[in-house]
């Protein structure tokens, strides 16, 4: 059986395969156990050079990254849009030639504008990897929310996951909603009309209005963040409302007729979309996701790199199998 690649980037989960999505979570496994050592660090990616070219605040996503690119030996340089030529007025382009012409090999990209990734993966021979482009996707986040679910169940096929909260802003909703139903996954979302992108269902995905309808049907409750910057445009009567109506509390929790596993890709608002005795429970795994997120990254970044997957068992090791 051929094994297949990824390609030059990773820009969303839509274009990628059931294989390809398999390969990445397959290839994270070996490399979770990096992260347990005493000495963090193999020599998979030993002399490339890696950007993080952030142009929205991240914690996560931006430091996980990081870590992945460190516990590889990958140099690393972090490029933030304040402080940087950005803030004169340099299009996104000429930054990325700019820091091309200095011989990257790896730009990872944050950027408010949905499509940022694929357009400068287009314009730059450099690997790019999408760490979050506006509304559009967020792969890294979906992928480590995967491998979370698949650890806790040890399988994604025919689990029943709702996401909740904000549909129609989120990026790591649709990358979800790609990712677990090529996976095989039954999906659904839940949350305010105002919240829900239209046609969602041609996603394939089942519709709840009522959060205790979800929290009855699924397996697994994945809460997307409210994103509090942008309810000045009244999607929403007020926080206090939204709690009351769809926050994940522990008491709809315990009419559940089985325990549901409970993700959240963070920054949480706690008493908002999750109560703090949810996000803190049994139920959680939520810094379960974000151990996981280090291991997926320095998969896709092995893969890219021409990291061949067998070998990322070796690769671990200091006797090569480095991409
Ligand atoms: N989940 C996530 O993308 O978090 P950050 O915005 O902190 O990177």
């Amino acid at each position: 059986m051929t094994v297949p690649s990824l390609g030059k980037d990773l820009l969303g989960l839509e274009p990628l395969s059931r294989e390809q999505i398999q390969l990445i979570l397959d290839t994270a496994e070996p490399f979770k156990e990096v992260s347990e050592r005493a000495i963090k660090k193999v020599p998979a990616l030993r002399g490339k050079t890696i950007v993080n070219l952030f142009f929205e605040a991240s914690t996560r996503t931006r430091i996980s990254f990081e870590f992945a690119e460190k516990r590889l030996s990958a140099d690393t340089v972090n490029v933030a849009a304040q402080g940087s030529s950005v803030q004169k007025g340099e299009n996104l382009v000429d930054t990325a030639r700019n820091l091309e012409s200095m011989r990257i090999d790896m730009v990872v990209i944050r950027h408010p504008s949905s499509g940022a990734a694929q357009f400068l993966a287009e314009r730059i021979r450099s690997n790019v990897i999408n760490g979050g482009d506006g509304m559009h996707e967020h792969p890294t986040q979906a992928l480590l929310d995967m491998l979370t679910i698949r650890d806790r169940f040890n399988r994604i096929e025919g689990l029943r996951v709702c996401i909740c909260g904000d549909i129609a802003h989120s990026r790591v909703a649709r990358s979800n909603i790609w990712g677990l139903t090529k996976l095989g996954a039954e999906v659904a979302v839940c949350g305010p009309q105002s919240l829900m992108p239209g046609a969602i269902e041609e996603l394939g995905v089942t519709v709840f209005r009522r959060i205790e309808e979800a929290i009855e049907w699924a397996d697994v409750l994945n809460v997307m963040r409210l994103q509090l910057e942008r309810m000045e445009a009244g999607y929403i009567p007020s926080l206090r409302e939204y709690y009351r109506v769809f926050g994940v509390t522990l008491e709809r929790l315990e009419r559940a007729p089985r325990d549901v596993l409970i993700l959240h890709p963070g920054p949480m608002n706690r008493g908002v979309e999750i109560d703090s005795r949810v996000a803190d429970g049994p139920h959680s795994v939520i810094l379960d996701q974000v151990t996981n997120g280090v291991a997926v990254r320095m998969a896709v970044l092995y893969l890219l790199a021409g990291g061949r997957p067998e070998l990322a068992e070796a690769a671990k090791g200091d006797r090569g199998g480095g991409a």
